[in-house]
């Protein structure tokens, strides 16, 4: 049996980040620019059931009986075993790399359990289809998020830039005019359970308020899906940064994350906010096509520990 590689995009969410675990609508991308990769090997010399994983970004080398059964890499290889009915399988070895920054709101759990699921099921001849990998994926998220949306499993597995709502048919959204987006981290880990817990116990003690700012939040979206489709992006922007100030309030922003959507409207930008679960993790910025230098500048000199710029191709 040949090396198999999979390989998933990191994601961005242009609106609706947390409103969506309630139902609201979302908008994500795919962030082609960061990847998490699986390579599965064959281990002849070795044992029927020896599984070997390996990934080296988070010091990680264990057989997969010796990780706990809640270990997300081991969930997503043993989900997509179990989906295959192998019950015995061949001996093989996993390595797992990504340039996704962990714990930053880019979806790099859901990546690298959409390339595990890939690369094992190719590996066995199985490739298995989206919505079986997608499914799987969720499984995984569940496990670690507690109540996910569903949004990153299912923007990463198809790569296509969709509209969301939790427990509906995906859709996908076909991009009018391309875009570029200028992704800043704040290089502050934040934890997407421990962001969405402090939500819901704020919903808990005043239902009234929050649902008031994700009702916004659904209408921003609502409007920024007609105007993607439509093809003014720019117009995009002016929401793009309601929708922060409207996370702000929510109280999952950060100076950090303050600080950078500030320097890169100051330096341009049409529209900028926060993005993914937030208190850390990324922030995002619409710019137009030539001003995204100056905005990777201002980010830097704002403090992002990196900034990368990402083109959104309009539908054929
Ligand atoms: O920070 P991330 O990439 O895990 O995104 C979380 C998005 C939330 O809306 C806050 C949670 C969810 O499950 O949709």
């Amino acid at each position: 049996m040949p090396v198999i590689f999979a390989t998933a995009p990191g994601k961005a969410i242009l609106f609706g980040e947390h409103a969506v675990v309630y139902h609201r609508p979302a908008i994500a991308v795919p962030v082609m620019q960061v990847r998490a990769k699986a390579a599965v090997s064959p281990l002849p010399q070795s044992a029927y059931s020896q599984i070997q994983i390996q990934a080296p970004e988070i010091s990680l080398e264990a057989n997969l009986s010796d990780l706990p059964l809640d270990d997300p890499l081991a969930m997503a290889v043993r989900g997509t075993l179990d989906a295959l009915k192998i019950s015995i399988p061949p001996a093989f070895s996993l390595r797992i790399t990504s340039t996704i920054p962990i714990a930053a709101g880019l979806g790099s759990g859901a990546a690298v359990s959409v390339a595990i699921i890939r690369a094992v099921s190719a590996f066995f001849g199985t490739p298995l289809e989206n919505t079986r990998v997608n499914e799987l994926a969720y499984r995984v998220e569940c496990r670690h998020h507690g109540t996910p949306s569903g949004i990153d499993n299912t923007v990463i597995t198809y790569a296509q830039p969709l509209y969301f709502v939790r427990g509906q048919p995906m859709e996908m959204l076909p991009v009018g005019s391309p875009f570029t987006l200028v992704i800043g981290d704040t290089g502050v880990s934040s934890l997407t359970a421990s962001v969405v817990n402090a939500v819901h116990e704020r919903r808990d003690r005043e239902p009234e308020i929050v649902d008031a700012y994700f009702d916004r939040i659904a209408d921003i979206t609502d409007r920024a899906r007609s105007i993607i489709t439509s093809g003014e992006p720019q117009e995009m922007g002016p929401l793009m940064t309601e929708n922060h100030h409207l996370l702000r309030e929510l109280g999952v922003s950060s100076p950090e994350l303050d600080r950078l959507v500030d320097a890169a409207l100051s330096a341009g930008a049409w529209g900028a906010k926060l993005s993914g679960a937030g208190r850390g993790g990324n922030m995002i910025a619409l710019t137009p096509p030539e001003n995204a230098p100056a905005v990777v500048r201002a980010l830097g000199q704002a403090g992002a520990t990196r900034a990368i710029v990402t083109h959104i191709e309009a539908a054929p």
